[in-house]
């Protein structure tokens, strides 16, 4: 089967969670995008349910199905928000997102979810966070060399993203991402703590404590794993 019927497994369980009348966070990727598809067949079929989308893409995929959107509902908590992972970290599902280019937005909706589900093909589920992949940062423009340097006397070796034309990839939110080489991801809270202290970094691609679920799709078929 291949991996993207193996996304769409997962988005399909997923789905499942939304009740009608739910506020629910549409997360961003390709993941993410199996389960707003999903959802919006499900809208058009009579679910109703208001999303909170957490990219630009994601809001204009949902608005193709009619779903309808809301920025930020202040004071009023999420129910539920459905999003991908780069990485998952099998005991205590930290996680690390925002390869594909959005993190600041979702962390924003992840925080004020009372449930966030995790889709994710068995390739993104480790141990423990494993330091293969880089860990995005989103930063700002301004000075945006200095902040590097910063992150490199940290022990890090950072990359800025680029678009597919080799400009500098630009956030929903008008930033910069550097992805950042990190070995050691042992004690990932107190790294995100020590990224999110730098002048320059908005936020980091490392999610601690916010994921409540993870639904992963391998040859045996979706589990769930839940946080302890
Ligand atoms: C958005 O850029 C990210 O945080 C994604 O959620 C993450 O990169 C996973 O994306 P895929 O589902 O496309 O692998």
């Amino acid at each position: 089967m291949s991996l993207d019927l193996r996304k769409r497994e997962a988005a399909a369980e997923a789905i499942k969670l939304v009740e009608p009348g739910m506020l629910v966070g549409l997360g961003s990727g390709t993941t993410a995008e199996h389960a707003i598809r999903l959802l919006g067949e499900q809208y058009r079929a009579g679910l109703k349910f208001i999303g909170v989308p957490t990219s630009m893409a994601s809001a204009g995929l949902a608005r193709s199905y009619g779903i309808p959107l809301i920025d930020l509902p202040a004071g009023t908590p999420i129910d539920l928000t459905i999003d991908g992972a780069d990485e998952i970290a099998e005991a205590d599902l930290c996680l690390i997102k925002g390869l594909g280019g959005a993190l600041l937005w979702e962390k924003i909706v992840a925080t004020m979810s009372q449930r966030m589900v995790i889709v994710a093909d068995g390739t993104k589920l480790q141990p423990r966070l494993s330091g293969r992949i880089p860990v995005p940062v989103e930063i700002v423009e301004f000075g945006w060399e200095s902040t590097a340097a910063r992150l490199s006397h940290m022990g890090y070796q950072t990359i800025l993203k680029r678009d597919s034309a080799g400009r500098p990839y630009r956030t929903d939110g008008g930033n910069l991402i550097l992805h950042c080489r990190i070995n050691d991801l042992s004690d990932p809270a107190a790294t995100e703590r020590a990224l999110s202290m730098t002048v320059g970094v908005v936020e980091t691609g490392l999610f601690i404590g916010l994921a409540t679920t993870a639904l992963v799709a391998s040859a045996g078929g979706v589990r769930r794993i839940d946080a302890g």
